[in-house]
């Protein structure tokens, strides 16, 4: 298993929004905890943050669900871990976590996983880890797609500088998808406090990575190939999401989706 030595950044799992696409399995449940093989969701990027090494860990949710992830999570104790939990009282866009958690990060780096986001292979936990260490910032992890229209975007220069971002763009000029995984450093509180609503009524993660972008403080991490990563938000996604990661199990990836393991490899737990 890859994982990185302990580290003093925080970590915000943000599972709250409506879970819309996933309707009506997400009528009477939060989106998070439908299963993706044989865990919840959210135990997938549960993992990452503490395969990344990260143990002071909060989670977002609705006011209506996020009792239930205190139910299925609880303290951390158990995990070697320390969660807390706090209400997005409306889903108004991914850079509210930022928001909530600033009492939470302090002035620590923090690292973002959108709660419906699966990565394993290639070096997404190196990588995180390495951003963890930058003294100020922002850092993105993109990766090739051939439906980018359907994420945010990061369009390069021919030497590589980040030229431009955009949310869901219809004729995106670049392959190059933002994934749901992020490093901030203490300003993005204050940054994503400041951004303005978009067209569609939230504020836009790719506006809060604009505001490092325009100030020289952005960078893009162009994750390998080699890297699987699911968005599990739609039907599709969800059900391809959990026949991939059944076969990695099987091949076997014992620690995917299982925080249970990976705290035992950290020498979290006995
Ligand atoms: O998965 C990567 C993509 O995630 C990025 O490429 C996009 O730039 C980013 O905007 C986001 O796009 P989605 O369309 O997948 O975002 P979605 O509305 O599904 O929200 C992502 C997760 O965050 C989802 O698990 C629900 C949660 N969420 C969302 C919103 C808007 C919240 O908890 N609160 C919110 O206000």
């Amino acid at each position: 298993m890859k994982r990185s030595p302990e580290t003093e950044a925080r970590g915000i799992l943000l599972a709250g929004g409506t879970g819309s696409r996933l309707a009506p399995l997400t009528d009477q449940m939060s989106k998070h905890l439908l299963p993706v093989d044989e865990t919840p969701m959210i135990c997938y990027p549960l993992a990452t943050l503490m395969q990344a090494g990260i143990r002071h860990i909060l989670i977002i949710s609705t006011p209506t669900h996020l009792a239930e992830y205190k139910k299925l999570l609880g303290s951390g104790e158990t995990l070697g871990v320390n969660f807390e939990y706090a209400e997005q009282k409306h889903p108004e866009g991914l850079p509210q976590a930022l928001t909530i958690g600033s009492a939470f990060m302090k002035s620590h780096p923090v690292v973002l996983m959108l709660g419906d986001n699966i990565f394993w292979g290639g070096s997404l936990i190196e990588r995180l880890g390495t951003a963890i260490r930058e003294p100020e910032g922002a850092t993105l992890f993109a990766i090739e797609q051939p439906n980018a229209e359907q994420y945010g975007v990061v369009e390069f220069g021919g030497d590589g500088e980040i030229l431009a971002l955009s949310e869901k763009p219809k004729a995106p000029k670049s392959s190059w998808v933002i994934t749901g995984a992020y490093v901030f450093d203490r300003h993005a509180a204050e940054f994503a406090a400041a951004l303005a609503p978009s067209a569609r009524g939230e504020t836009e993660m790719t506006d809060l990575l604009e505001c490092y972008r325009s100030r020289g403080l952005l960078r893009a991490d162009c994750l390998e190939p080699k890297t699987r990563w699911f968005d599990a938000g739609t039907p599709k996604t969800l059900a391809a999401a959990a026949q991939a990661v059944g076969e990695a199990r099987q091949a076997g990836n014992t620690f995917l989706g299982k925080p249970g393991r990976i705290a035992s490899a950290n020498g979290w737990i006995a």
